[in-house]
């Protein structure tokens, strides 16, 4: 359907709201499930949701305290919950092959033991999880920490969250997928809403962005390049904040930054935009109207949270990856295509480990990324150099250009078992770009 841009206001999601609680443990009960949802005003687009809502809603957790989540199959095919970015027991990861068939419920129970972070939960069933994630299968997952309030930070109705992704629609605004479909996919969403706009105070605020593409990565920057403060990554708050003018944002990843309105007169409007668009649709992703003035006692701090040490490493491994343009297209790992039946990496508890990962897809000029389940890793330089900006925080998804070369640092500290690593632009992982740790 053809809407102007920033015709229609930012829908913030709802924050999910426990069943039941105890003494240590919030209880979430959600309902898989087709249902309909508004994403061009007066159509009802078909979607996947969690408790019917596109995207889903923010479940925010404490940490130290428990969340257990039931999530009741009532679509048609099966699913598999992913948290991406937790540290957690592999019964509870969502690995693809731990299906929850139609019909069918299982019990997640997260620990929330790690130090605070934005993560996301999506859909994880192994072939399907790019589809069912593009029809609605992703929320987001606050890990709030109460190390960090004292820091000062924009909290409350400032802390905002930002689920960026591309889908293609149908003139009647159906969702249309098609696997390894990228370039059809040329519709910004922004929480749900087709470039919206954001009606905000002339004050800081704390963003908490999410790419939830399949495979679309963006560069983002301010219209008048005004700068971000990059306060956080993947795993939570960097060491120290950093200002930049733009920055990648790779399906999966995640960026925590502060943005100051105040300079702003109250009328004014800022865009925030791609980079790497290939069509002027894709170039704008959302606008920020400056409507009113508010108070701001909040602030960046000049340091936040120190990087863990993560000891000497004491193994070394290569990954290549590599999509395959044959009469068939599949993405590869190391020359294979995923196979649940089979171990690719053999990892001991208590090891630190270097990974030098290579995407040698050069001529096609595809870029892919890479996500480990269960620990989270230092990245230690690309192609030679040091990493800059967000990547100096601990991350769980990095960004590996055509060509390029990634090193990055990860400690296995415990729990045991099968877990996947893959390229996060989920068409490819769809495709076999996966492979499994058996960590003992
Ligand atoms: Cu966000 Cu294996 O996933
Ligand atoms: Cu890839």
């Amino acid at each position: 359907p053809a809407l102007p841009p920033f015709s229609v206001p930012l829908r913030i999601p709802p924050v999910a709201r426990p069943d039941r609680q105890d003494a240590t443990t919030d209880y979430y009960r959600v309902r898989m499930a087709e249902t309909q949802a508004e994403v061009y005003p007066g159509l009802q687009t078909k979607v996947l949701t969690y408790n019917g809502q596109f995207p889903a809603a923010t479940i925010v957790a404490k940490r130290g305290r428990r969340a257990v989540v039931t999530q009741y199959n009532g679509t048609s095919r099966p699913t598999a919950v992913h948290l991406h970015g937790a540290h957690l027991p592999r019964k509870d990861d969502g690995h693809p092959m731990d299906l929850v068939e139609a019909g069918q419920e299982r019990v997640y129970e997260y620990p929330n033991t790690q130090p605070g972070a934005t993560l996301w939960y999506h859909d994880h069933a192994h072939h399907t999880e790019a589809e069912q994630v593009y029809r609605g299968l992703a929320g987001l997952y606050v890990l709030d920490d109460e190390a960090e309030h004292d820091l000062g930070l924009p909290d409350g109705e400032y802390d905002v969250p930002l689920m960026l992704r591309d889908a293609q629609f149908d003139p009647a605004g159906q969702l249309v997928f098609v696997l390894a479909g990228f370039a059809g996919r040329q519709t910004l969403l922004v929480n749900g809403r087709p470039q919206p706009y954001f009606e905000v105070a002339a004050r800081k605020y704390r963003f908490r962005l999410l790419n939830c593409s399949n495979d679309r990565t963006f560069r983002l920057r301010l219209s008048d390049n005004r700068p971000f403060q990059l306060i956080g990554s993947d795993s939570g708050l960097l060491p120290a904040p950093v200002t930049v003018t733009d920055f990648d944002l790779s399906p999966g990843e995640r960026v925590e930054a502060v943005v100051d309105f105040a300079p702003y007169e109250i009328g004014a409007q800022v865009t925030l935009t791609n980079d790497l668009a290939e069509v002027e649709s894709a170039k704008s992703v959302m606008r920020f109207d400056i409507a009113r003035t508010a108070a701001d006692h909040s602030r960046v701090p000049p340091t936040l949270r120190p990087l863990p040490d993560l000891g000497e490493a004491t193994v070394e491994r290569h990954i290549l990856m590599r999509v395959n343009l044959g009469a068939t297209i599949s993405s590869l790992l190391d020359d294979k295509v995923y196979d649940p039946n089979r171990i690719d990496q053999r990892v001991k508890l208590g090891t630190t480990e270097i990974w030098t990962i290579t995407n040698t897809d050069v001529q096609a000029g595809i870029p892919h990324n890479m996500h480990l389940h269960l620990e989270q890793f230092q990245v230690l330089d690309r192609d030679g150099k040091p990493v800059t900006g967000h990547e100096t925080g601990l991350k769980d998804t990095v960004l590996v250009p055509a060509g390029g070369n990634v090193r990055i640092k990860v400690r296995f500290t415990d729990h045991p078992g099968l877990f996947v690593y893959h390229c996060h632009m989920l068409d490819h992982s769809a495709l076999g770009m996966m492979g499994q740790m058996e960590i003992t």
